[in-house]
């Protein structure tokens, strides 16, 4: 079996019911992922239902004051996010008549949503085939492929990218981008993954060769 269907099947039987994925909504798919940026799933959570909850639409959010979002978001620091978040649903208003886009060449044009926010954004809502890069992609990939370039090297970043879109199931992108990375967060986990009960253990060239611990590289600095 492939890499992907392999994932896709643990997947099946052991990701995370979270709230944002029973949904192709752009605009609640983008607030969770805008909310979990630096967050916590347990803690971003019910911030989550909060936002939604008062602005249920990308227009309300739009039309809301700064103030009022800022009080919503307060305990989630890093209040830059909700400043951006604020600028992104005015300009959704202005530049796409109120309708959240959802390709990824428009969402990256907003502001706060950089690569691995678009390509979540664009493959969750529409099964664009953009393959999610963060860090629990990272460590999955390097450790799977015995790969030991340095992730946040610009070489590493440019071929962690590559490789990722490579591996993408370009035919279930969404399903494939959220089991790679609870793959990461629950299993293939950056102390004690847990090797000796995993689905790739035969194949993965970081357990073959004792390396799991010493993959991903991260240069300091
Ligand atoms: N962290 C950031 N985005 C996430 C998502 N879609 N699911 C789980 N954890 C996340």
């Amino acid at each position: 079996m492939s890499f992907a269907v392999t994932l896709m099947n643990w997947y099946r039987e052991k990701g995370r019911d979270l709230p944002w994925r029973t949904t192709h909504d752009a605009y609640t798919i983008w607030l969770s992922e805008i909310i979990l940026q630096q967050t916590r799933v347990e803690q971003g959570t019910p911030y989550f239902h909060r936002f939604l909850d008062a602005f249920p639409m990308v227009t309300k959010l739009a039309e809301a004051s700064e103030d009022e979002i800022l009080r919503l978001w307060q305990g989630l620091g890093y209040y830059s996010r909700a400043r951006n978040m604020h600028k992104a649903a005015k300009m959704v208003v202005e530049d796409f008549g109120g309708k959240f886009p959802r390709a990824y060449k428009d969402v990256i044009c907003l502001p706060g949503v950089g690569e691995y926010t678009a390509a979540a954004i664009a493959s969750f809502s529409s099964n664009e085939p953009r393959a999610v890069v963060d860090g629990n992609v990272y460590r999955v990939l390097a450790r799977y492929l015995g790969i030991s370039v340095p992730i946040n090297a610009t070489q590493g970043k440019k071929m962690f990218a590559e490789i990722a879109q490579e591996m993408l199931d370009k035919h279930n992108p969404a399903i494939y981008n959220q089991a790679i990375m609870d793959f990461g967060a629950l299993h293939c986990k950056p102390k004690n993954p847990l090797c000796e009960d995993c689905i790739f253990r035969m194949e993965c060239v970081a357990f073959q060769e004792k390396l799991v611990e010493k993959l991903p590289v991260k240069l300091k600095g």
